[in-house]
């Protein structure tokens, strides 16, 4: 894993158990790697025989043009999330797979034929929306406190959306279209430490709307405790984290990854705060 920070990565955890659950000789290591080292700690790692790498802040779109080949998740969505490092090296996204899956799990009629809110425009709103996409999703409102983000986010994804379903918006809480959407998805940063300033206004949710919060945190999220106070159906983004390991895991190793002994490791060791 290459990340500055990457001290706080789950990543570590969840790969080495994995490996040792399956008996495979692997080691899953963080990195912490400045955005002006990525190239030369690449190229040290590929030298020193490593098979493959996870990026996160900030190097997601910087790898880009670092590689000699993309899956087409990693050039729809704009970024690198796994490196596989064979002859060539090989870039793919799995956070798009990994937010359907963990969906799909739990609400598997979602997200095809709906209207959907995303709130954030970030990096993690790049693969909600590319999932939300691809699955079929009816429209896509796309509401980020800075409104520019997320035009330019709508603009970066018009080739894929030639019926204009994304619509971006300021994300102003008296404005946003409540009562259409089926599902709410969270990929701004609120709520990872537990704060909650985000302006939601779940009871105007129609009452079986769901709240997808890719924050996570071992009892819930801000987001999906007001959810239960707003008798709204939630999950947060501990499945989503684990699924776009298990499909990096599965791009190096070939195996599937014990997704649900995974989880459960991760919950009971308290590792999820
Ligand atoms: N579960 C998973 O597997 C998974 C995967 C990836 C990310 N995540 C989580 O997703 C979150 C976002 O990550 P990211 O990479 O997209 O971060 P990012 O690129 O920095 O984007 C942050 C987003 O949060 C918004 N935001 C920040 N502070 C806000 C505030 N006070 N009020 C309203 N909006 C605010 C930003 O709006 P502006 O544009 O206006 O600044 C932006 O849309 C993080 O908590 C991360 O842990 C989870």
């Amino acid at each position: 894993m290459f990340g500055d920070p990457v001290v706080h990565s789950l990543s570590p955890v969840i790969h080495n158990f994995a490996l040792n659950w399956l008996g495979l000789d692997y080691r899953y290591l963080p990195f912490h790697v400045t955005r002006q080292r990525l190239p030369e700690a690449l190229q040290g790692f590929r030298v020193l025989g490593g098979v493959g790498l996870n990026a996160t802040i900030p190097h997601k779109e910087a790898l880009l043009p670092l590689m000699d080949e993309l899956s087409p998740a990693a050039v729809r969505i704009g970024a690198v999330n796994t490196v596989h490092i064979q002859d060539r090296l090989v870039g793919h996204n799995t956070d798009g797979y990994g937010f359907l899956a963990a969906l799909r799990e739990e609400r598997p009629h979602l997200p095809q034929g709906v209207k959907a809110l995303v709130l954030g425009a970030g990096g993690a709103a790049r693969s909600v929306i590319h999932a939300l996409l691809e699955a079929g999703c009816e429209t896509i409102f796309l509401a980020n406190r800075t409104e520019d983000r997320a035009v330019a986010l709508a603009h970066f994804f018009a080739p894929a959306d030639c019926d204009r379903r994304i619509r971006p918006m300021a994300l102003n809480v008296d404005r946003l279209p409540w009562s259409e959407v089926a599902l709410l998805v969270n990929t701004t940063a609120l709520g990872l430490h537990g704060e909650m300033e985000l302006p939601v206004s779940l009871h105007r949710l129609p009452e079986d709307g769901f709240v997808y919060d890719i924050v996570y945190g071992s009892q819930g999220t801000p987001l999906t405790r007001l959810a239960a106070r707003n008798h709204r159906s939630s999950m947060d983004g501990l499945g989503m984290l684990v699924h776009q390991a298990a499909a990096a895991f599965a791009v190096w190793t070939g195996q599937d990854m014990p997704v649900a002994a995974v989880k459960a490791h991760l919950l009971q060791k308290n590792r999820i705060v």
